[in-house]
């Protein structure tokens, strides 16, 4: 099993659109025994809400399912129960730097537009400020059919 897990500031806007948005891509490839999703933010703020209004709707214009999903921390344990954490912006990857211990950990941890070769964004622009989810969502996808065709010739994954 290759355990993939975004990252986010508030776990409410971009990761879970990115955790639902992959996870329908690798439902779709029949890949789901092969590889698992979920998401988490660097800040505790949201804890136990559903994904942002704007998330949503993005989400439930393109029938993507989002059930059940609700916002949580990242804690220390998920660098070691996860093979993949996927970052949306610099920020996020200096609070994981700053304030977990990755030095003895296996994880690989990359930001998501790092998987598209010249993206015309190195970070992900949050919609929480921006209020453009579509905008969010066109990187998203991009980033995401990315990573997906690279851990599956990383991982010689057959669906
Ligand atoms: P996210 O966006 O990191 O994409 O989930 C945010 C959500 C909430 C807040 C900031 C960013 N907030 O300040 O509450």
């Amino acid at each position: 099993m290759v355990r993939v897990l975004f990252v986010c500031l508030g776990n409410i806007c971009r990761s879970p659109m990115a955790e639902a948005v992959f996870r329908d891509m690798v439902n779709k490839k029949d890949l789901s025994h092969e590889i698992e999703v979920d998401s988490a933010g660097t800040a505790q703020w949201h804890t136990g809400k559903p994904p942002h209004q704007g998330t949503r709707e993005k989400l439930d214009e393109l029938y993507i399912s989002y059930e059940g999903m609700t916002a949580r921390q990242i804690s220390q344990e998920d660098f070691t129960g996860f093979d993949y954490i996927i970052t949306m912006d610099d920020q996020n990857m200096e609070n994981i730097n700053t304030e977990y211990d990755i030095s003895e950990e296996r994880v690989v941890v990359r930001k998501l537009m790092d998987f598209v070769e010249n993206p015309r964004e190195v970070n992900v622009p949050d919609p929480y400020y921006t209020g453009d989810f579509d905008y969010t969502y066109e990187l998203v996808h991009e980033a995401c059919e990315k990573l997906l065709n690279y851990l599956i010739n990383k991982h010689q994954l057959k669906g």
